[in-house]
Formats: structure tokens, C-alpha cells, sequence
């Protein structure tokens, strides 16, 4: 494995992030939905980086198999909250082929939100299809399979505190 995002970069990334969207949803109340389980950390950090009223829930999707984007996704555990006439805003670990992400505004957009954003900690911008704007993105990485910080392999690893790219013969 090798070092791809220091723990440092990340967390000076996720606080600008933080006042960004603070600075954006001042007054509004936005609710933060976290998609499950990729995004735990970078929700608890970004979270705390938010100086403005808010709420918070989470989502569970799933859609990988291994190292592979199954193209379906399963709904594991929908929110609680009532998102009707609310600012909504996505948080996710990573958009690859954005498959996950355009099924979550699909879902999320039928409950007849105020509005909904999108705050990704990463993009593989060369992989995406996507036909929406990500308003917030903490760092673009290259198509390469990346563990750590919330991510997983075979839901190994997550806990790491820096990104890093999976190289050698796990990546098969
Ligand atoms: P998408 O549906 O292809 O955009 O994939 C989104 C989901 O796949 C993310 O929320 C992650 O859970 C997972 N994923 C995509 N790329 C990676 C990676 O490089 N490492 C770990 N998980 C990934
Ligand atoms: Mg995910």
C-alpha cells in the first residue's frame, strides 16, 4: 500500500469543506445525509468542521462486490428523517462510476426535498458518468482502487487514518 492522501492533507481538505458548506447553507437548516458505510469518517469529520444549525442521518446503500461496481444497488437502510421542503445535502466517501450517487438523488429527490447537494470526499473524475454537478469535492484521484479514511477492500481497512492506493496482487 502506499500513501496517497496524508492524514494531514485530508484534514486542512475536510475543514475547508466544512466552512464552504457552512457558508453556503447559513440559515437554512440543511440536513446531512451520510451514505453508509463508506462515509463514516469523513462525515465525523466534516460535521465537526460545520458551524451552522443542522441535522444529521444516515443511509446504506451497497453496490460493490470486491473491487467491483455491481451496477445495482440495494437499499439497506433508508433514513428516518423527513426531508420534505429541506436542504439535503449528500455525503459520500467516493464517486467512481457514479452509478451509487444517481440512485441516491433519484431516492432522495422523490421525497420532494428544498434542494440536494452533493459533498463527496473523493471523485475519479476519468471513471464518472455523471450528468449533475458534485458541489463538493474534497480531492479528484486518478481510477485507481484507494483504502482508508472510511473506504474499504472487502470491508477491511476503513480505518485507517490516510488514503491509500491498494496496489501488489491484492488488487485482482
Ligand atoms: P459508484 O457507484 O461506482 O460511483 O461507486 C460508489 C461506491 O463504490 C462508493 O461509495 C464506495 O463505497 C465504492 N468505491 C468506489 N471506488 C472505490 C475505491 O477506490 N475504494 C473503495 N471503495 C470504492
Ligand atoms: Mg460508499
Amino acid at each position: 500500500m502506499a500513501l496517497m492522501i496524508s492524514p494531514e492533507e485530508i484534514q486542512k481538505r475536510v475543514s475547508e469543506m466544512g466552512q464552504e458548506i457552512s457558508r453556503k447553507f447559513a440559515g437554512k437548516d440543511p440536513i446531512f445525509i451520510g451514505v453508509l458505510n463508506g462515509s463514516f469518517m469523513f462525515m465525523a469529520d466534516l460535521l465537526r468542521a460545520i458551524s451552522i444549525d443542522c441535522e444529521m442521518d444516515f443511509i446504506k446503500v451497497r453496490s460493490y462486490v470486491g473491487k467491483k461496481s455491481s451496477g445495482t444497488i440495494r437499499l439497506i437502510k433508508d433514513i428516518s428523517a423527513e426531508v420534505t421542503d429541506r436542504h439535503v445535502v449528500l455525503v459520500e466517501d467516493i464517486i467512481d462510476s457514479g452509478h451509487t450517487i444517481r440512485f441516491l438523488m433519484e431516492r432522495i429527490g422523490s421525497a420532494a426535498p428544498k434542494s440536494i447537494s452533493i459533498a463527496t470526499f473523493l471523485i475519479k473524475p476519468e471513471v464518472a458518468k455523471i450528468d449533475f454537478t458534485i458541489d463538493f469535492i474534497g480531492f479528484e484521484i486518478p481510477p485507481e482502487f484507494v483504502v482508508g479514511y472510511g473506504l474499504d477492500f472487502n470491508q477491511k481497512l476503513r480505518h485507517l487514518n490516510g488514503v491509500y492506493r491498494l496496489e501488489g496482487d491484492l488488487v485482482k
